[in-house]
């Protein structure tokens, strides 16, 4: 392994049998507007709250800016022969709000949109299904400036949006998901503030989760009446919760912890509802009375597929006891109300975000969605791990994340075999990109990036995955 760094036990493939997915298993590579496209001042794009972040001394690492980053806006076509040649039935790539109604209200801006028409037409030229999310971060900055997502009226412009990428793109574009990840956009945004628009406050955080849903809701309204052969929904990003030990007050960590970066999404938009032990544990930072009559039918509005994006287990313990607690408006976390419980590590190999590389948690986490909250068709919409990667005679050989991939579709099955409607999964991600707060410092694509010169390998993952795709599943070992 040519990294020091690297934990011994990763990079080495599983021994495994010969794994065949299902017929029409959608393979497919993810990316982020913010994260691939550059060009943040052309073809009418306006600043979202990430252009303003990130320009922010102090806000991402080595001052890192998305204003370049894989130059894919100029590089597209180019781009789209590449995953052609890797074989990808399917691109899931977001829309970058700002791009295409500059400034969040109003009309649409058409050479915005004509990026997107032209990307899409190049995908279904060659024969790659196109999986549009409209939300992956990028608020118009003028939208927080009237109040971002804890204000109400972001819900109904978000709905607005929506209909307008439909009007331009439903004619060509069968998967639709609204939301990447709402739990970061809240609680990372406006919770701990690690991530745009860097406010702290819990009750703003939960306040913008539930208008991200409420969003969500009249997104999905808008474009079943326009569209209503699309297939809609929206991508979550779960975690198993473990409790550290036997201990009850360790359980009511992982309780809570599981509540809020669970259950807070997955009940109301699939049951309609807040879970009670959630509302309790959230009672001395909010009391929910920013939820109105009708809002919670509207968030659980019927929708066609559920997205999970998976990367790691939360592992966690009660707070230690006698601690002093800080009354949560003075830590800011994304954890509100519960940030004193301690997050445990295990001592399993990490991933270069130091995530604890855990395939039998995509098993958990797929069952878990399954069996206790729908029958709708699921997709892994993200998976993939961040390591230090080396050129060498010009070739990328990244092991350690072609094992992960490799664990993690081994899991994939398993939860197909135990009765888990999955219906496609999308490696994270196509190439390096801008990784928020960590700029361009985690690798996580199958295609490496040379920033000063763009030029772009497939690593060894790429060439792996292009095969998975060939013969529709794992060879064995
Ligand atoms: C997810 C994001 C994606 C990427 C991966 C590593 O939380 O959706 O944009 O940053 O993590």
């Amino acid at each position: 392994m040519s990294n020091p760094n690297h934990p011994p036990a990763v990079g080495v493939l599983e021994q495994g049998p010969e794994l065949i997915f299902p017929p029409g298993f959608l393979w497919g590579a993810a990316t982020a507007a913010y994260q691939i496209e550059g060009a943040a001042t052309e073809g009418g794009r306006t600043p979202s709250i990430w252009d303003t972040f990130s320009h922010t001394e102090g806000r991402v690492v080595n001052g890192h800016t998305g204003d370049v980053a894989c130059d894919h806006y100029h590089r597209m076509p180019d781009d789209v022969r590449m995953m052609a040649d890797l074989g990808l039935r399917s691109y899931r790539f977001s829309v970058a709000w700002p791009r295409v109604q500059p400034g969040g209200s109003g009309p649409a801006n058409t050479e915005g949109l004509d990026f997107y028409r032209r990307l899409v037409d190049e995908l279904l030229n060659h024969g790659i299904e196109p999986w549009l999310t409209l939300y992956h971060w990028d608020l118009p900055q003028p939208l927080e400036d009237a109040g971002g997502w804890p204000a109400r009226d972001t819900a109904g412009r978000f709905a607005d949006y929506a209909q307008l990428v439909a009007d331009a793109l439903g004619d060509r574009v069968t998967y639709w998901t609204t939301l990447n990840e709402p739990w970061c956009s809240a609680f990372l945004g406006y919770g701990s503030g690690a991530h745009a628009p860097g406010r702290s406050d819990g009750a703003d955080a939960v306040r913008a989760g539930h208008h991200l849903m409420l969003g969500h809701g009249l997104a999905v309204q808008a474009l079943r009446a326009s569209r209503p052969s699309a297939q809609l929904g929206v991508t979550v990003n779960l975690y198993p919760v473990t409790p550290a030990s036997d201990d009850p007050a360790d359980a009511d960590a992982a309780r809570r912890i599981d509540g809020l970066a669970n259950r807070f999404f997955l009940d109301p938009l699939l049951r309609g509802s807040y879970p009670a032990d959630l509302v309790a544990d959230l009672k001395q930072v909010t009391d929910f009375g920013h939820v109105q009559d009708g809002d919670l039918t509207t968030i659980a509005t019927p929708m066609d597929l559920v997205g999970i994006n998976y990367y790691s287990r939360h592992v966690v313990a009660a707070p230690v006891e006698g601690a002093q607690q800080e009354p949560y408006w003075r830590a800011p976390s994304c954890w509100p109300g519960s940030q004193d419980v301690r997050f445990v590590t295990r001592g399993v190999p990490v991933t270069d975000m130091n995530w604890e590389i855990d395939a039998p948690g995509l098993v958990e986490t797929l069952r878990r969605v399954h069996e206790e909250y729908t029958d709708l068709p699921l997709y892994v919409t993200e998976n993939g791990s961040a390591f230090v990667d080396e050129v060498v005679d010009g070739k990328v050989d990244d092991a350690d994340r072609l094992a992960y991939f490799d664990a993690h579709l081994r899991a994939a099955h398993e939860a197909i075999t135990a009765g888990v409607p999955l219906r496609g999964y999308f490696a994270w991600s196509l190439m390096d990109n801008f990784e928020w707060a960590w700029g361009y410092t985690k690798r996580f694509g199958m295609v490496w990036i040379d920033y000063d010169t763009q030029i772009r390998i497939p690593k060894s993952s790429a060439r792996w995955y292009a095969e998975v795709i060939r013969r529709n599943g794992l060879a064995g070992q």
